[in-house]
């Protein structure tokens, strides 16, 4: 067998002779590996006396530590050699621009939400939430819409297979349930908005099965349909940032008693007729009225004590009209092309 000495000359020979890293790393398996031959002297300890077992084990340590230090310095100059090659060939060129940072911007129907919540936050309002998943007592039963009412009908509704969610489970239809959340966690006074996503099953230029809306609910002694009017008409002003007619008309919900339908002279044509409001001069926006007094009763809330008014409307179609975009669909399809346009102010 050879010495120890002679054994570190050839492997310090093969990794100076190494000429690539791949052929450096299959010497370093040879000799340092766990059955490479320097590795292997180790296990000869056991045939030498106790007494000179710690030198001879401290001796081919320092062998195999010599072997070591010669592959590391071997492998940075074959790393340095590889680089000078790569860029003498010019296959990196590091003259090249840099791909930069790509500034986001926020969703238009992000920016819409956060316009409302702050405009509504403004004046008193704070911002309530409710699951998406939501129940039917609270999407329907506790909003005064009881089983087999015909005004089920009105909502296209997703219901949620049995045995993966609660009894009764379905996609919250609009965000009217957190109003019932609302009046049940917390006593009146109460003003808060809801914005979030519903679900009815429905799809074409207008509609999407997904869409937002934002609900509105003030509770408290003395409140008045005037009162509801005049919030309404200063907040779509301040929305659109201009002087708006407003109109209201007799409508049917089951949550409110008298219900309304709001209309705004037409953002587009300013009420002269466009195709916008088809030739008609008027924008619907939301739906509205006074809080039903079974609604209050089914949270708990006297309604000889209080009154209240609530409104709901449609986020995306606030945004369509804010910034002139006539297809829905374009909100939601993620096309960059048409998302970058609202990155500004
Ligand atoms: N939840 C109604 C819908 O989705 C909108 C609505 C109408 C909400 C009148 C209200 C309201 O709070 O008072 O069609």
């Amino acid at each position: 067998m050879d010495s120890l000495p002679a054994l570190v000359e050839r492997a310090l020979a093969e990794v100076a002779s190494s000429g690539d890293l791949a052929h450096l790393d299959e010497v370093r398996v040879r000799w340092l590996g766990k059955k490479g031959q320097l590795t292997e002297q180790l296990k000869s300890l056991g045939s030498l006396s106790a007494a000179d077992r710690p030198a001879a084990g401290q001796r081919i340590n320092e062998a195999k530590q010599q072997v070591q230090e010669a592959l590391t310095a071997r492998q940075s100059s074959l790393e340095v050699d590889a680089l000078a090659a790569q860029l003498a060939q010019g296959a990196l060129d590091v003259s090249l621009r840099g791909r930069g940072e790509q500034s986001g911007g926020l969703h238009p129907v992000t920016r819409a939400r956060l316009r409302i919540e702050r405009l509504f936050g403004d004046i008193g309002f704070t911002v309530a939430q409710g699951p998406e998943i939501e129940d039917d007592f609270h999407n329907f039963t506790a909003l005064n819409v009881p089983a087999d009412h015909p005004a089920r009908a009105m909502h296209d509704t997703f219901y949620i297979e049995p045995g993966h969610a609660g009894e009764g489970a379905l996609l919250r239809t609009h965000t009217s349930p957190v109003q019932i959340r609302a009046l049940r966690a917390g006593k009146p006074p109460l003003a808060v908005i809801a914005p979030g996503r519903v679900y009815r099953v429905d799809s074409d230029a207008t509609h999407t099965p997904m869409f937002h809306q934002v609900e509105g609910l003030l509770v408290d002694t003395d409140v008045s349909f005037a009162q509801l009017k005049s919030v309404l008409h200063g907040f779509m002003e301040a929305f659109f940032e201009r002087d708006l007619a407003m109109r209201l008309r007799p409508s049917y919900f089951p949550f409110t008693e008298p219900s309304a339908e709001v209309d705004i002279s037409c953002v587009e044509c300013g009420g002269k007729g466009c195709r916008l409001c088809k030739q008609t001069g008027w924008i619907e926006v939301l739906g509205c009225g006074m809080v039903h007094p079974q609604v209050l009763a089914s949270c708990d809330v006297d309604p000889e004590r209080y009154t209240g008014y609530a409104f709901g409307m449609g986020i995306d179609r606030l945004a369509m009209l804010r910034y002139g975009v006539n297809d829905l669909r374009l909100f939601f399809e993620n096309d960059l092309r048409f998302l970058r346009q609202f990155r500004g102010g």
